[in-house]
């Protein structure tokens, strides 16, 4: 049943459900923060959780070089039905071999951009944001990163154009700076880029939000928070359960519904 429905992405021209699936879980289980351990999903369970999301209404699917194999995984498993979902990939960091690399340069970024196409079997990426190591000052203010996308934007390979950041002032200067999307992070530990969230949003950017649940440290119940606050267009939840993609959908949707 569809629970979710879609709003203006800021002034991207997209359209984006108030939650959207993130796919670490895919394709990478070596090097990451959640509680337990986990294997990766294989193919049938992978394409249920795309079913689930899809009944719901969910329409973004968040991606990254960084996560393994979920690129190349998500090329295969979108083949027939790529019209339907938003794909949010990053340039910046890749992950091989068991390895994080971080190269923000332009030419890296044309070319992480290429293999993306390339692994996701698409003609056009519908956002692409810069994947920061931390440094998002020196990303935008020294490498020229976000530049690089928007040509790549003005040659039609990409729809919309952004920051994934770790600090609030890096945030708003890729706000600043023209970016159609941000992702944010807002949890019940982390509340330092609430008002960013809201500043950004009346800019007219896209606000995505990762690590509502503390990478699986919180409490389902505190995603009505997160939800509720201004500012926040959808929040990219990581899960390879379509149980608690069900219950993540309908405490959204209630936390969402306008007040009687
Ligand atoms: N750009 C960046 O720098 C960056 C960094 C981190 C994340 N992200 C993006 O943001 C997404 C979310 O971040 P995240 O995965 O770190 O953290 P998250 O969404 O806060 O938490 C995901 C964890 O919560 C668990 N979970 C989800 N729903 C649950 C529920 N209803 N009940 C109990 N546990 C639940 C998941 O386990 P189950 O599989 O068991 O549900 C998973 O281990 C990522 O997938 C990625 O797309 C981006």
């Amino acid at each position: 049943m569809t629970l979710l429905s879609p709003q203006a992405l800021g002034r991207s021209g997209l359209q984006v459900a108030p939650l959207s699936l993130g796919t670490v879980k895919l394709g990478r289980n070596q090097g990451v923060k959640y509680p337990q351990p986990f294997n990766l999903p294989d193919d049938r369970r992978a394409q249920a959780l795309l079913d689930t999301a899809s009944e719901l209404g969910i329409n973004l699917l968040d991606t990254a070089p960084a996560y393994g194999e979920s690129e190349t995984r998500l090329g295969a498993l979108l083949r027939g039905q790529r019209q339907r979902w938003i794909v949010c990939t990053k340039v910046g960091e890749s992950f091989e071999n068991g390895q994080s690399r971080f190269d923000f340069t332009p030419t890296h970024c044309r070319a992480s951009v290429e293999r993306s196409l390339r692994r996701l079997r698409t003609d056009v990426l519908d956002i692409v944001l810069i994947h920061s190591d931390g440094n998002d000052e020196d990303i935008l203010n020294r490498w020229g990163t976000l530049d690089a996308l928007q040509q790549l934007k003005q040659e039609g390979k990409v729809r919309a154009v952004g920051l994934s950041h770790k600090s609030a002032a890096g945030g708003q200067l890729a706000v600043d700076a023209g970016a159609d999307v941000i992702m944010a992070t807002l949890n019940r530990d982390y509340l330092q880029e609430q008002s960013l969230i809201t500043a950004a949003a009346a800019q007219g950017c896209g606000v995505l939000i990762k690590k509502a649940l503390a990478s699986g440290h919180a409490d389902p119940s505190d995603l009505a928070k997160v939800a509720g606050h201004p500012g926040v267009h959808s929040i990219v939840i990581g899960t390879t359960s379509p149980e608690h993609l069900r219950q993540n959908a309908a405490l959204i949707s209630a936390a969402r519904q306008p007040a009687g």
